[in-house]
């Protein structure tokens, strides 16, 4: 045992010597439990079970570039490039933990695939998201939720514990992580959205024979949900049996839902194909959408607000 009094005269003859010594202890793999993060939240990182569930639930393949918005260690994007092949980018405003991040992608070989930057994740250009990951509080995933609806129809998100609000997940899961004491004790809840197009507005038939009518369309969209309608001269029908799921819509509208329509969105148009009739007796037709002027607008992100 040393005396306080020693230690302290011990301490001021040999300051280099501890300021090298705490250099290497922060240098070492496994301080980074000492971290706390840096902005808004506090780092915790995800468990290991619950990292590579999420990237199994996006599907996550060597097409994809996930980033993970407040990364901590790294642990979602380095597994990512790793165990699926993807590339990506952590972004966290943490120092020490993007150092570490980067350092580890270094020492894994895979560097080349990925990148730790330090920045402000609200500030984060998402554009070259397939998949975007999440460990963030409830208040930071609303903030969030505009801007990721924005993204190219068909990127996944996955988030840790805290859902996006009325944004229903496509899919959700809860794994058990004995030891876990944060957030849900115990367990891991991970949620799956799939950016949908946006289709709220009113569309116009665009393909119709010279002197025949056009059809019209009016969608309400809520998120991946929507109900609307099907006007024809002065006939309106009720679209039914609707799904929406990235740019793949499909409804039916008429009479027993006799008429069925298939299309892809991107961006004013919709292609697709209508199917009228049933059994032996059906007639396929091209139909082809644009999205009317007016509504372009007026309202472009209006029902994902
Ligand atoms: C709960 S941890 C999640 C770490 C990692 N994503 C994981 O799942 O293992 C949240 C991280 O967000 C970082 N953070 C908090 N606010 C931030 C902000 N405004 N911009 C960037 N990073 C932030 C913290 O430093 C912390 O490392």
């Amino acid at each position: 045992m040393v005396p306080t009094n020693g230690l302290r005269a011990f301490c001021r003859r040999n300051t280099g010597v501890i300021a090298r010594l705490m250099l290497i202890l922060l240098a070492l793999p496994g301080v980074a439990f000492a971290q706390k993060g840096a902005g808004d939240v506090v780092y915790e990182p995800t468990p290991q079970a619950a990292v590579e569930e999420m990237l199994r639930m996006a599907n996550v393949s060597k097409d994809d570039f996930v980033i993970d918005l407040g990364s901590g260690d790294g642990r979602i994007v380095l597994t990512a490039a790793k165990e699926f092949g993807a590339r990506g980018l952590g972004v966290d405003l943490d120092h020490y933990l993007i150092q570490q991040s980067n350092e580890a992608a270094k020492r894994e070989g895979i560097a080349d695939r990925v990148k730790f930057v330090e920045e402000d994740l609200f500030k984060t250009d998402l554009s070259k998201a397939t998949v975007l990951t999440l460990y963030l509080l409830p208040w930071m995933n609303q903030k969030l939720r505009p801007k990721i609806l924005e993204l190219k129809p068909g990127t996944r998100v996955v988030a840790h514990d805290y859902d996006l609000n009325e944004w229903k997940p496509d899919e959700k899961k809860k794994i058990p992580v004995p030891g876990k004491k944060l957030g849900y004790p115990g367990q891991s809840r991970l949620c799956l959205w799939i950016v949908p197009a946006s289709i709220d507005g009113e569309w116009i038939q665009s393909n119709n024979q010279p002197g025949t009518p056009a059809w019209d369309f009016e969608f309400k969209q809520r998120f991946q949900v929507f109900d609307g309608a099907v006007k024809l001269s002065e006939h309106t029908f009720r679209m039914v049996e609707t799904n929406l799921q990235a740019a793949r819509l499909s409804f039916a509208f008429g009479k027993d839902a006799s008429n069925h329509f298939d299309g892809t969105v991107e961006g004013d148009r919709i292609s697709g194909t209508l199917k009228t009739g049933s059994g032996n007796d059906v007639t396929t037709a091209p139909l082809i959408l644009t999205l009317k002027k007016e509504e372009q607008s007026v309202t472009p992100a209006s029902p994902h607000s």
